[in-house]
């Protein structure tokens, strides 16, 4: 290649190619700074499938249920006992700072009262009412973020194409005419969606019965950006979101995804089923939750409503225990950033924004009484208990003059300072956290 092209023509435009993608990351960066900050979301799967208590939308789909008898549910759904302003402030008390409710799901029914088909709360069930907005409205009058949970697909409406897993309406390829009429339903609805209530984040779900072009994932993401530029979007878009989104399981490992959240439901299922009792305990939930923390991400819990509108006490008093703990130990939990490796401390750790705190979780009562650490070469300015305010002693051991492997770190954490759930150490360090990362250290002198 010639040298004056480089330098005239291919150089400058590189530069400005990695100039603009600087510039699109920073814009992205801001965008999700709130939802890097959140931590906790609370995800609200109601609808129908509540009044008997079955799986939503999969028990018609899978055939355990007729969809006739499915659809009968519609006359149990009262929500006469609903009252959103307690759920946004059951929601905020617990810590969360968003919410993500089920728009539609697989099934179809709308909570809202859209233009588009007859399927919603206010045409067809029993609450006869538009049950979404004053929920939405709920949430920005307590300061939190609004997230709508929408399925791509809609099992329910005459032209999508998947009805069961068995019957199947039609290929696309045979008929582009009747998917083109879904298309205008299913991106009228989210307009509608997107005009009304102006989410801050979408969370789709169902990506995975049609590919990318076949739901115009660009043209959806574009319109719904183009109303609301710093909206957020889930995984569920055939890769086109914002976001990682593991589901049920915690990561073991920590994810690649620079931001991610995992959802997950508090017992076995995601809608109200009376049956299931298998509820994780306060104390489990936290430490997902702590999990979360020090891996990176957030933790979206999802409730349940019954048909009526209550939330169940058993869910309730999860909430109430994660604010008891959240409100207390708020300065390790929001703003926080991953923590340090496990072979510095053996649990869940996080770091505030500039490095400079390194918070120790930990969950049960030391034998003797000391939390120990190893490898930080900072020096220690102050450590205290979070929420507590207690100042704690600190002993370092192993230390040798000539090598500058720093010891080993030894808390003395008394037992009047230990949380129910789970105590949270802050080490003020002298700077930005300073890891000792030698293999070995070898004797240099005696
Ligand atoms: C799954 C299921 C759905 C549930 C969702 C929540 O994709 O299809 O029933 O609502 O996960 O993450």
């Amino acid at each position: 290649m010639n040298k004056i092209f480089i330098t005239i023509i291919l150089f400058p435009l590189l530069l400005h190619a990695q100039v603009e993608e600087k510039q699109d990351s920073i814009v992205h960066e801001q965008k999700m700074q709130w939802f890097n900050d959140a931590k906790l979301g609370i995800f609200i799967h109601w609808g129908i499938y509540a009044v008997n208590g079955i799986s939503e939308s999969w028990s018609f789909y899978n055939s355990y249920i007729t969809h006739e008898d499915y659809m009968k549910q519609l006359d149990g759904f009262t929500a006469k006992n609903y009252d959103p302003d307690y759920w946004a402030k059951l929601i905020k008390e617990s810590g969360a700072k968003y919410s993500v409710i089920t728009s539609k799901h697989h099934d179809g029914f709308a909570l809202w009262d859209t233009k588009y088909g007859e399927l919603n709360a206010l045409n067809q069930s029993a609450a006869k009412k538009d049950v979404l907005t004053p929920f939405v409205e709920a949430l920005r009058k307590n300061d939190l973020k609004v997230g709508i949970y929408f399925s791509h697909p809609d099992w329910s409406y005459k032209d999508y194409t998947d009805f069961t897993r068995e019957i199947k309406r039609y290929k696309i390829a045979d008929d582009p005419k009747r998917w083109n009429k879904f298309l205008n339903y299913y991106q009228g609805q989210l307009k509608e969606l997107s005009k009304k209530y102006k989410p801050d984040l979408w969370w789709f779900d169902g990506d995975w019965e049609h590919n990318k072009e076949e739901w115009e994932i660009d043209k959806v993401r574009d319109f719904l950006s183009k109303d609301n530029p710093n909206t957020i979007f889930n995984s569920r878009m055939r890769g086109k979101g914002d976001y990682g989104t593991p589901e049920q399981g915690l990561p073991v490992l920590r994810p690649l995804d620079k931001y991610w959240e995992l959802c997950m439901t508090i017992n076995e299922s995601w809608g109200y089923q009376s049956s299931d009792n298998h509820y994780k305990t306060s104390q489990q939930i936290i430490d997902i939750f702590v999990d979360c923390i020090s891996k990176g991400g957030n933790l979206l819990l999802d409730i349940a409503p019954k048909a009526d509108g209550t939330i169940p006490k058993e869910q309730e008093q999860v909430l109430k225990d994660l604010g008891r703990w959240t409100k207390k130990h708020g300065e390790a939990i929001y703003s926080a950033q991953a923590g340090i490796p496990y072979e510095y401390y053996y649990g869940p750790t996080a770091l505030s924004k500039d490095s400079t705190m390194l918070y120790v979780f930990v969950r049960d009562i030391p034998k003797d009484g000391k939390v120990a650490l190893r490898g930080i070469k900072n020096k220690i300015n102050r450590i205290y208990v979070v929420g507590n305010g207690a100042m704690l002693e600190h002993d370092v051991f192993s230390k040798v003059y000539w090598s500058e492997y720093p010891g080993l770190l030894y808390i003395d954490l008394p037992k009047q300072a230990i949380d129910e759930n789970y105590t949270v150490i802050a080490i003020m360090l002298d700077g930005k956290i300073d890891l000792y990362d030698k293999r070995h250290g070898a004797i240099e002198n005696n």
